[in-house]
């Protein structure tokens, strides 16, 4: 498997008069490799592993192959052409859309052994050569519409790429011990610990939100000004040895540091340590298989229950974290403007890791803002003032779960790096750890 970049720039609101030809040919294009990357990603797995899902909120590999497939079939296709989805693949395919009916419930996705894989990868080959043909034939007066709708699918299908890259590791780690299969070879990179600092931000009435410019989510929109009072926040995430040091302190077994849900929840599910690490907390599971604890690496698999224990339990403890927490959306949001985010250079899916990794000590202020780790914000995930959802069927997207979650800035090494903006919120509740998520501090001044 050898992964490519999809363009970074895309061809979203272009004008369809001048240069028609080669908006076409680039919309085109970005169809045709984001869907091979999604059969990349795929292609390490055995024929079980497609078929598996090893908890509630992890989809079988198929699934993520046939819903994105779905995605473009139902929402471009149907309405344009006389192509019609045969209804038992509606009914196992469909996520969570009330507008496209009945559909097989999330958690028993891995019930179906129809479609089969190879069913799906047939479909997936039907509805690429039915969209080539679609988007060639689209003529002046549809064009903004199919621009829209193709970039939304195509962004759509890279959330799907990175939610399958994160359930694989899922899937792969339940095995037997000593029977589980790795996804990629090959040794993940450790340097030294850059020392973590404080950057100073100045606080006021600041814009936050996508501006017009370009493609963006529905609830990136609309563009608003907040306020933010000053604060500091921090250069790098939090490392592995410094959770460490609040796992040997007693941190998992003090209820006083803890949310009240996140201790009952933490007590239900017996956590002692981040997701994926052995019992004797020396080695952890990744997609490179089982390795030893690299102290240097940014902690990962940690809900926001942890991540908010781990910054109370280091301000009340370490006199030079006093009044550490997590910073609010709107706060990192400022910093990634100020201090800088770079998608560019960040660790993201196309640079293979698999795995978040230690920041170099020469990182930028921001270092691994962009990539590596989804950083959990205190900020729950709200409508932005003036909040419209996306008109039609793509209405249900996303209004609909504000509700119940967190924000989470940044990326991760599993986001593909066409697909992250300093304005992505990203969301998930508060006690999800199979996400690549990790801890960034922050501190009023
Ligand atoms: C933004 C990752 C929480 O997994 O439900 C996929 C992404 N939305 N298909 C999710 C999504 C529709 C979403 N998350
Ligand atoms: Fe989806």
């Amino acid at each position: 498997m050898s992964l490519v970049d999809i363009p970074v720039e895309d061809t979203f609101g272009g004008e369809p008069v001048a240069g028609a030809s080669d908006l076409r040919a680039a919309l085109h294009s970005r169809y045709h490799a984001t869907r091979q990357l999604s059969i990349a990603l795929s292609e390490p797995l055995a024929p079980e592993e497609y078929r598996i899902q090893s908890m509630p909120d992890v989809s079988p590999p198929w699934w993520n192959l046939g819903h994105t497939t779905w995605f473009f079939a139902k929402n471009i296709l149907e309405p344009r052409t006389s192509y019609r989805l045969p209804g038992r693949l509606e009914y196992a395919l469909n996520s969570y859309y009330e507008t496209h009916g009945d559909r097989v419930p999330r958690h028993q996705r891995g019930l179906l052994s129809s479609p089969t894989t190879p069913e799906v990868l047939e479909l997936r080959r039907d509805v690429d050569q039915r969209m080539s043909d679609l988007i060639a034939d689209t003529d002046d007066d549809g064009w903004a519409d199919l621009d829209f709708l193709v970039t939304t699918g195509i962004q759509h299908e890279q959330q799907h790429q990175e939610l399958m890259v994160t359930e694989i590791k899922h899937i792969l780690s339940v095995n037997a011990p000593g029977a589980c299969r790795t996804y990629r070879e090959g040794v993940l990179p450790t340097t030294s610990p850059s020392p973590l600092s404080w950057h100073a931000v100045s606080g006021g009435l600041r814009h936050f939100g996508s501006d017009d410019r370009s493609w963006c989510w529905d609830n990136e929109q609309p563009r608003h000004q907040a306020y933010n009072h000053d604060f500091e926040i921090s250069s790098r995430l939090v490392t592995t040895a410094e959770y460490l040091e609040f796992i040997e302190d007693g941190g998992y077994e003090d209820p006083l540091l803890w949310l009240a849900n996140g201790w009952a929840i933490g007590c239900e599910r017996s956590w002692s340590s981040p997701l994926y690490w052995s019992q004797d907390r020396r080695t952890e599971f990744t997609l490179r298989g089982e390795r030893e604890l690299d102290p240097c690496a940014p902690i990962q698999h940690v809900s926001y229950y942890e991540a908010d224990a781990y910054a109370t339990w280091r301000s009340r403890t370490d006199a030079a974290y006093e009044g550490c927490r997590l910073p609010t959306e709107r706060e990192w949001e400022q910093a990634a403007s100020e201090l800088g985010f770079a998608p560019e250079t960040g660790n993201l899916l196309e640079s293979e890791h698999f795995n978040s990794v230690a920041a170099p000590p020469d990182s930028q202020p921001f270092a691994q803002a962009a990539g590596d780790l989804w950083e959990w914000t205190s900020s729950h995930y709200e409508p932005y003032p003036g909040y419209r959802p996306f008109e039609g069927d793509l209405m249900e997207y996303n209004g609909k779960f504000m509700d119940n979650q967190r924000v989470l800035r940044g990326g991760s090494c599993a986001t593909p790096r066409s697909h992250i903006r300093s304005t992505y919120r990203n969301f998930w509740p508060a006690d999800t750890r199979f996400q690549f998520s990790g801890i960034r501090l922050a501190r009023s001044i």
